[in-house]
């Protein structure tokens, strides 16, 4: 059974803080599965292409994604390589509502994290996902896309 989340918004602080790694040792392995279960439902629920967990008021380094087959639960995600080449693209953002806008992005990127189990993965992403991948881990880092918006713009509604 997962439940849905209240979505924290702009302008609570747990936006802006730093949020704690994962300790596979010490955290309990069932409540991570819960909360990774109930923030995809949160996630599909308000139609968001990605979340992190502190915008569901955890602040923790956990993110899901939605651009995938089956909706992928990160922990602990690193970007370990951003590529050069950057292209401009629309985002939104669960936690600011109303606002959209153009953001510069590396086009691909490479992803060491770590899975439920606590197992590491790597791998490579590009384009929208490879976007939505650098949006949810600046959460964990405190940053947020209007931070780095070059352009606003409304007409569309891509949200993460
Ligand atoms: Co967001």
């Amino acid at each position: 059974m997962s439940k849905i989340y209240k979505i924290i918004t702009l302008p609570n602080p747990i936006l802006r803080q730093k949020a704690v790694v994962v300790d596979f040792k010490k955290i309990d392995k069932k409540k991570l599965r819960q909360l990774a279960e109930n923030m995809v439902a949160t996630m599909r629920q308000s139609h968001g292409v990605g979340l992190a967990a502190p915008q569901v008021g955890q602040s923790l380094r956990v993110i899901t994604i939605d651009q995938v087959d089956n909706p992928l639960t990160l922990i602990n995600p690193i970007v370990k390589h951003f590529s050069w080449s950057k292209e401009l693209g629309q985002e939104g953002c669960l936690s600011i509502p109303g606002v959209f806008g153009y953001v510069k992005r590396s086009v691909s990127i490479s992803v060491e994290a770590q899975n439920l189990q606590g197992e590491k993965i790597n791998f490579k992403a590009k384009g929208l996902l490879a976007r939505v991948f650098q949006h949810e881990v600046d959460h964990l880092n405190g940053v947020l896309f209007i931070d780095k918006l070059t352009e606003v713009k409304d007409e569309k509604n891509v949200k993460m």
